[in-house]
């Protein structure tokens, strides 16, 4: 089974299924719960679910029994023989709240613990997922942003809200994130041992493929999906990192918890990136940016002039975001890594080919594919060598994108050891 899929061999279990402890807070999202709910448990999850009090105002307690097919409590004083307040966080693999209220948020905090679910947390010694929903101006209060990250930088994941249309006719930043989304960063986390080497790092992502209009509806575009900037993102957020994704037209969904930052060519894919790694720790190129764009773009559709006429486009190089991004780095930070997809006859010619183009950009970090012989853009799969100046290299024999992720961070975390060797 694909380590993204759910549940892994290696993980751990109690029963043969990770234990999962859902919590609900008292907002209008209680009810997507309900689907963060069937999410787990379909994909294999033993899930406890601890509402808060007043989360039963929105959904009520035969919902979570029947769903999660367990007994379902939101006081201390429910089966206390069992000492649930204790147990449940002790023995959880993983605690996820989804919708954490800023009231939950507040608590969770400043250690209260005046009901089942804050004890679950207190007690809890297994990673947390936070996912918020509120009013984007419950979201943007300081007390709210300063509980945020003082959770985060206790190693809890808390995932950045989703933006748009909130419980009346308001739009916003404060929905829940997708609950798809929230399930997945669930089974991120259970994928590995907890790992929270990213708290506190910026990094920024760029992620998908850039389209170059010639004309109001035409462009010049190609076929990446985006999925492995994507996977890059979801790990850095389960490994504790704040993370900008800087998305050009993805054809899969983006993860819960980054700030996504939504463009369309390369060139409003430079001016995002530099605009987010300015500050940012680590910077990641994994976006397949047009090499060319059309000189001239017209203002209205062109038309045919008639059945047999041809037409040429002229094309002009658009600019190197990867290395105006090594240009204009002032220090040691961020680390800099680019991808290189490459056709090669053997290892040999793929190795010299990536040395040559890790040269030319000048990044700390190139992670190079082969894409002539196998499927690289859109699959699940990729085979990646990752060279680091001074002639090292990692070799990432077949394996799911969210590994290469992984194997990719890993390498990023020995760069700033070499960087920063004090910090
Ligand atoms: N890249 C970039 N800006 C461009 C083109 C590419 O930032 N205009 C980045 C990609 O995101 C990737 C790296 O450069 O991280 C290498 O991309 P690749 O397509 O392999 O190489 P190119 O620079 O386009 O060179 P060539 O196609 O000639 O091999």
């Amino acid at each position: 089974m694909s380590p993204s899929n759910g549940v892994q061999a290696g993980l751990p279990q109690v029963g043969d299924r990770p234990r999962v402890v859902l919590g609900v807070a008292g907002g209008i999202a209680a009810y997507k719960g309900v689907e963060v709910l069937r999410g787990l448990t379909e994909s294999g999850h033993d899930v406890t679910v601890v509402p808060t009090a007043a989360a039963l105002n929105f959904v009520g307690e035969p919902t979570w029994a029947a769903l999660s097919a367990h007994p379902v409590a939101s006081s201390v004083w429910e089966n206390s023989h069992e000492v649930s307040h204790v147990k449940l966080g002790q023995q959880a693999d993983c605690v996820v709240v989804a919708p954490a209220t800023a009231d939950l948020l507040a608590r969770a905090t400043h250690g209260i613990g005046n009901d089942l679910l804050t004890n679950v947390l207190l007690t809890a010694r297994c990673p947390v997922v936070l996912a918020p929903a509120m009013h984007t101006e419950m979201w943007q209060h300081p007390a709210t942003q300063h509980n945020v990250s003082t959770l985060r930088a206790r190693g809890i994941i808390v995932l950045e809200p989703a933006s748009g249309r909130l419980t009346g006719p308001d739009v916003g930043a404060g929905r829940l994130p997708d609950p798809a989304a929230i399930v997945a960063a669930v089974q991120d986390v259970l994928r590995r041992t907890p790992t929270s080497d990213l708290v506190g790092r910026r990094v920024v992502i760029s992620a998908g493929g850039t389209r170059e209009s010639w004309d109001p509806v035409r462009f010049i575009g190609n076929i990446s999906s985006g999925r492995q900037g994507v996977e890059l993102a979801r790990t850095a957020v389960s490994r504790g990192a704040l993370v900008t994704l800087v998305a050009a037209h993805l054809s899969v969904p983006a993860p819960a918890g980054v700030t996504l930052r939504p463009v369309s060519s390369a060139a409003e894919l430079l001016q995002e990136m530099l605009a987010a790694a300015s500050g940012a720790d680590a910077v990641v190129m994994a976006a397949a940016v047009a090499d060319f764009r059309p000189e001239v773009v017209a203002t209205s559709k062109i038309k045919k002039p008639d059945e047999s006429s041809d037409m040429s486009l002229r094309l002009t190089q658009t600019v190197d975001v990867l290395a105006e991004l090594v240009r204009r780095r002032d220090g040691v930070l961020p680390v800099i890594v680019g991808f290189a997809a490459e056709t090669a006859v053997d290892g040999d010619e793929l190795a010299e080919l990536g040395r040559r183009k890790l040269a030319r950009k000048g990044c700390d970090l190139l992670v190079v594919n082969e894409v002539g012989r196998q499927v690289v853009f859109g699959a699940e799969e990729n085979e990646v060598t990752i060279l680091g100046h001074e002639g090292t290299h990692v070799q990432v024999a077949r394996a799911s994108k969210a590994a290469i992720s992984d194997a990719v961070w890993d390498a990023v975390v020995q760069e700033w050891k070499h960087a920063l060797p004090l910090d």
